[in-house]
C-alpha cells in the first residue's frame, strides 16, 4: 500500500478513536467538571438541600409512589451528573428547574448537595411493584442490565452508573421506557442499544426485581 494512502488511515483511526473517548451521553466539562473537582461539604450540602426537600423528602426517600425519586445512597458523581444534565436540558423536568438552575444553584453548592445525598442512609421502605415478575426480571437484569449496574444493583460511582437497587418501582419503570423511547437524552448509548428490545410488561419484571432488592452496603 502507498505511504500516503497508509498515513490517511491511520490518521481517521485516530480521529475516531479521539471522538470516542468524549461521548456525547458523559462529556465531562464545564460546571459538571468543577462540581466533580470539588470536595463537597455535606453540612453545607444539608443546608443547599432545604428547597428540594418538598418533593424530595426531608430524608431524600423520594416518593413511594415514584413520582419523586429516592436521592439518599445515591453516588455523588451520579447526582452531580443528572443535575448537569437537567441544567443542560438533556433531561427533562420542567418542575424541578426552578430549583436548581443556575440562578438557583453553583457548581460548588451541587457539590456539596451530591457529598450531602451520598452519606445519607437510604430508607428500605420504597415502592414496590407487584412481585410477580421478580423472576423474570433477575434473567432480564442478569444477563443485559448487570454489568454495568452491577450484580446488586449497586452501579458504580467512577463509571456514573446509578445505583438502581431499592429505588421507587415506578421511578425505575417510568425511566426505562423514557430512555429505550430517547425521551432521557443523557442516556449512554450502550444501554439504549440494550433496553430497545424490551416489551413493557418486560420492563415492568425489571422494575419489579430492583425495587424489592436490598438495598447496597457501602
Ligand atoms: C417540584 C418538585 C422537585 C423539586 C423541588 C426538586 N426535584 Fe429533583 N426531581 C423531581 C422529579 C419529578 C424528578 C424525576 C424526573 C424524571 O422523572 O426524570 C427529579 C429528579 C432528580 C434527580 C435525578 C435522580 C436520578 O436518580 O437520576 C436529582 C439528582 C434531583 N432531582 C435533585 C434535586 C435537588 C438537588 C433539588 C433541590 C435543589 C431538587 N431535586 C428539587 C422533582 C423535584
Ligand atoms: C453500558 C452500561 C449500561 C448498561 C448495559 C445499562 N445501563 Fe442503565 N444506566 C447507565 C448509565 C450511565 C445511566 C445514567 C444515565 C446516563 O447518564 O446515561 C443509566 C441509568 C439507568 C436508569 C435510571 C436510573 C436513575 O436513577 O434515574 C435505569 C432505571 C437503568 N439505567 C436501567 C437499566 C436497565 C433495566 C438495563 C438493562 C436492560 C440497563 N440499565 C443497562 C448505564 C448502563
Amino acid at each position: 500500500m502507498n505511504k500516503f494512502l497508509t498515513m490517511i488511515i491511520v490518521a481517521a483511526f485516530v480521529a475516531v478513536a479521539a471522538s470516542a473517548q468524549t461521548p456525547a451521553w458523559n462529556d465531562i466539562k464545564g460546571e459538571q467538571l468543577i462540581a466533580l473537582q470539588t470536595k463537597g461539604d455535606p453540612a453545607r450540602g444539608q443546608a443547599a438541600f432545604e428547597p428540594c426537600e418538598g418533593c424530595h423528602r426531608k430524608d431524600a426517600s423520594g416518593r413511594t409512589s415514584g413520582a419523586y425519586p429516592r436521592l439518599s445512597g445515591q453516588h455523588g458523581t451520579v447526582l452531580i451528573k443528572q443535575i448537569a444534565d437537567i441544567r443542560a436540558g438533556r433531561r427533562i423536568n420542567p418542575k424541578m428547574e426552578p430549583y436548581i438552575d443556575d440562578h438557583a444553584l453553583t457548581p460548588y453548592e451541587i457539590a456539596d448537595i451530591a457529598a450531602y445525598l451520598q452519606g445519607l442512609p437510604i430508607s428500605a421502605e420504597n415502592g414496590k411493584g407487584p412481585g410477580a415478575g421478580v423472576a423474570a426480571g433477575k434473567q432480564i437484569y442478569d444477563k443485559d442490565c448487570a454489568t454495568c449496574h452491577g450484580p446488586g444493583g449497586e452501579g458504580s460511582a467512577a463509571q456514573f452508573y446509578p445505583m438502581v437497587a431499592a429505588q421507587h418501582y415506578r421511578y425505575l419503570l417510568r425511566e426505562m421506557e423514557f430512555i429505550r423511547d430517547g425521551d432521557r437524552k443523557n442516556s449512554n448509548p450502550e444501554m439504549v442499544k440494550v433496553i430497545k428490545p424490551y416489551t413493557n410488561s418486560e420492563l415492568e419484571t425489571v422494575a419489579d426485581y430492583l425495587a424489592q432488592l436490598a438495598p447496597p452496603k457501602k
